[in-house]
């Protein structure tokens, strides 16, 4: 890998912006053939700061070439999240010599006017580019929403072309709910409805909306689904992303949907959203691989935090329950190497099983198990780190455990209690994937039911695998194998 790109936690198929600080992914868009990532950059420190959207770009959402920054703070204020749009006929009139108009939707943050005690600071503004997101030129009628209810936190709109009703719809968060509005041209906006007051958790305020309609696995039955992040009251603490599944008119909202449910249940997971336009109908999903509790404090220096690996999320029905499923995208798989290991294994209360590897920092690991049996797996390394993650059918659950990981010190919440997820114990194998990634596990159980998305940061790479269990448990087809830098091309 270039230099450049091969420190110690430098993730290597994940994205990491070359330096500084990095938060939310946003303007997710897919278009000529290449998938664009945008996302909260402050270039000159790595804490945030006034906010850039940096940019990037890949033709297979896992290696990514550094595009020079996109937007700028101006005199409206600094640029928080927000999404972007093809906009095909032209509806926003920027488009020139036929030129398609990519158009950004964006959050303006006036620190003079939070400085000021005003609580107006946060409006939505455009920006648009005839170059494929090369160069972009901030609309002169900004800001397009205005902030006339003094709703301090008021941001991170997600637009997108509704078929049925042929206009735009904008959503973004409003404190405490999310907010719908509809558009012909994407400068002038029309209220609609509003959502969420007394519907799911309300831990932190609502942030980094999303809105879409997906196909029901297996059947024909179309739902939609609302993505609403929290900062804090994700259930192991900290930031995370809840999810509504539900029904959209054009204009309103509903959902009967009870319980709150979430997208990942690990810490390392926010603020994600999906692309707009990706081909073969495919719902793909980016969140940024960190937590407000201790985004600023991580053990990196030249850069800090990376995204999540990219998913294709399905929407599943069983026993009448909607929920989604989240998969690494299948591009994935031309980056895994020949497989280094392959056994079934069987362990008990006197057998164990344990095995030396030269460097797993870069590896995918998959088994199939029973989530009737309780199993501790755990990587470690010669300093002493250790990284467990198991099955605990007693509690009903999985759990990830990081505290002795190896550099934890930096925040009380980092690994303070085992990170966990609810599951059903069930007398029926299931597949486990892991993806390690230098500064990263992301574990998905159940071809994606169960998520689970943690920063580690060993003080060298893991190089052991071991297995304990109680009782006899089996883990048939456990597989070891290498994945390729995608720095490299
Ligand atoms: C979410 C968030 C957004 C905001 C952005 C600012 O992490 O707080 O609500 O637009 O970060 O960087």
């Amino acid at each position: 890998s270039p230099a450049s790109m091969n420190e110690k936690y430098r993730p290597q198929f994940h994205f990491t912006p070359k330096e500084k600080w990095m938060n939310d992914p946003n303007g997710l868009v897919y278009h000529n053939g290449i998938y664009h990532l945008f996302y909260q950059h402050y270039p000159e420190d790595i804490v945030w700061g006034p906010m850039h959207w940096g940019h990037a770009t890949s033709m297979d959402l896992i290696h990514w070439k550094h595009q020079p920054i996109a937007l700028y703070p101006d005199k409206h204020g600094l640029i928080f999240s927000g999404s972007a749009v093809v906009d095909k006929k032209n509806t926003a009139g920027f488009g020139k010599n036929g030129k398609t108009p990519l158009v950004a939707i964006f959050t303006y943050h006036s620190m003079e006017g939070e400085k000021a005690g005003r609580d107006d600071f946060q409006t939505q503004g455009i920006a648009y580019s005839l170059d494929d997101g090369q160069t972009w030129t901030k609309y002169k009628g900004n800001p397009v929403i205005g902030n006339p209810t003094g709703i301090r936190d008021f941001r991170d709109p997600k637009v997108f072309w509704h078929r049925a009703s042929r206009q735009w719809i904008m959503i973004l968060v409003a404190g405490d709910h999310a907010k719908f509005y509809s558009s012909p041209n994407l400068k002038d906006w029309t209220h609609l409805s509003d959502f969420g007051k007394d519907k799911g958790a309300h831990g932190g305020v609502w942030e980094c909306p999303d809105l879409f309609k997906m196909k029901v696995q297996d059947s024909e039955e179309e739902k939609w689904v609302l993505l609403i992040s929290i900062n804090p009251g994700a259930p192991n603490g900290g930031s995370g992303t809840q999810y509504f599944v539900g029904d959209f008119d054009g204009i309103t909202f509903t959902t009967d949907q009870k319980e709150t449910k979430w997208i990942d249940r690990g810490m390392d997971n926010y603020a994600g959203i999906t692309y707009n336009n990706a081909p073969y109908d495919r719902r793909v999903f980016i969140g940024w691989m960190s937590n407000w509790n201790y985004a600023r404090d991580t053990p990196t220096k030249v850069w800090r935090s990376a995204m999540t690996m990219p998913r294709d999320l399905r929407l599943v029905k069983e026993q009448d329950v909607y929920f989604l499923k989240s998969q690494p995208i299948r591009e994935l798989g031309s980056y895994i190497g020949e497989t280094l290991f392959r056994t079934d294994i069987v362990v008990d209360s006197k057998k164990s099983f344990s095995k030396d590897f030269d460097d797993l920092n870069r590896t995918a690991i998959s088994f199939d198990t029973n989530l009737s049996k309780d199993l501790k797996l755990t990587f470690s390394n010669k300093q002493g780190d250790s990284l467990v993650i198991g099955v605990d059918t007693e509690q009903q659950q999985l759990f990830l455990d990081r505290s002795a990981s190896g550099i934890v010190n930096f925040e009380k919440s980092f690994a303070e209690r085992p990170q966990v997820i609810p599951i059903d114990v069930s007398d029926k194998d299931v597949p486990f994937e892991l993806y390690l990634d230098r500064s990263s596990i992301e574990l998905f159980v159940e071809k994606g039911k169960y998520v689970l998305t943690a920063q580690v940061f060993p003080n060298v790479p893991y190089t052991n695998i071991s297995i304990s269990a109680d009782k006899k448990a089996e883990l048939s087809t456990f597989t070891v194998q290498p994945i390729r830098s995608s720095w490299d091309e």
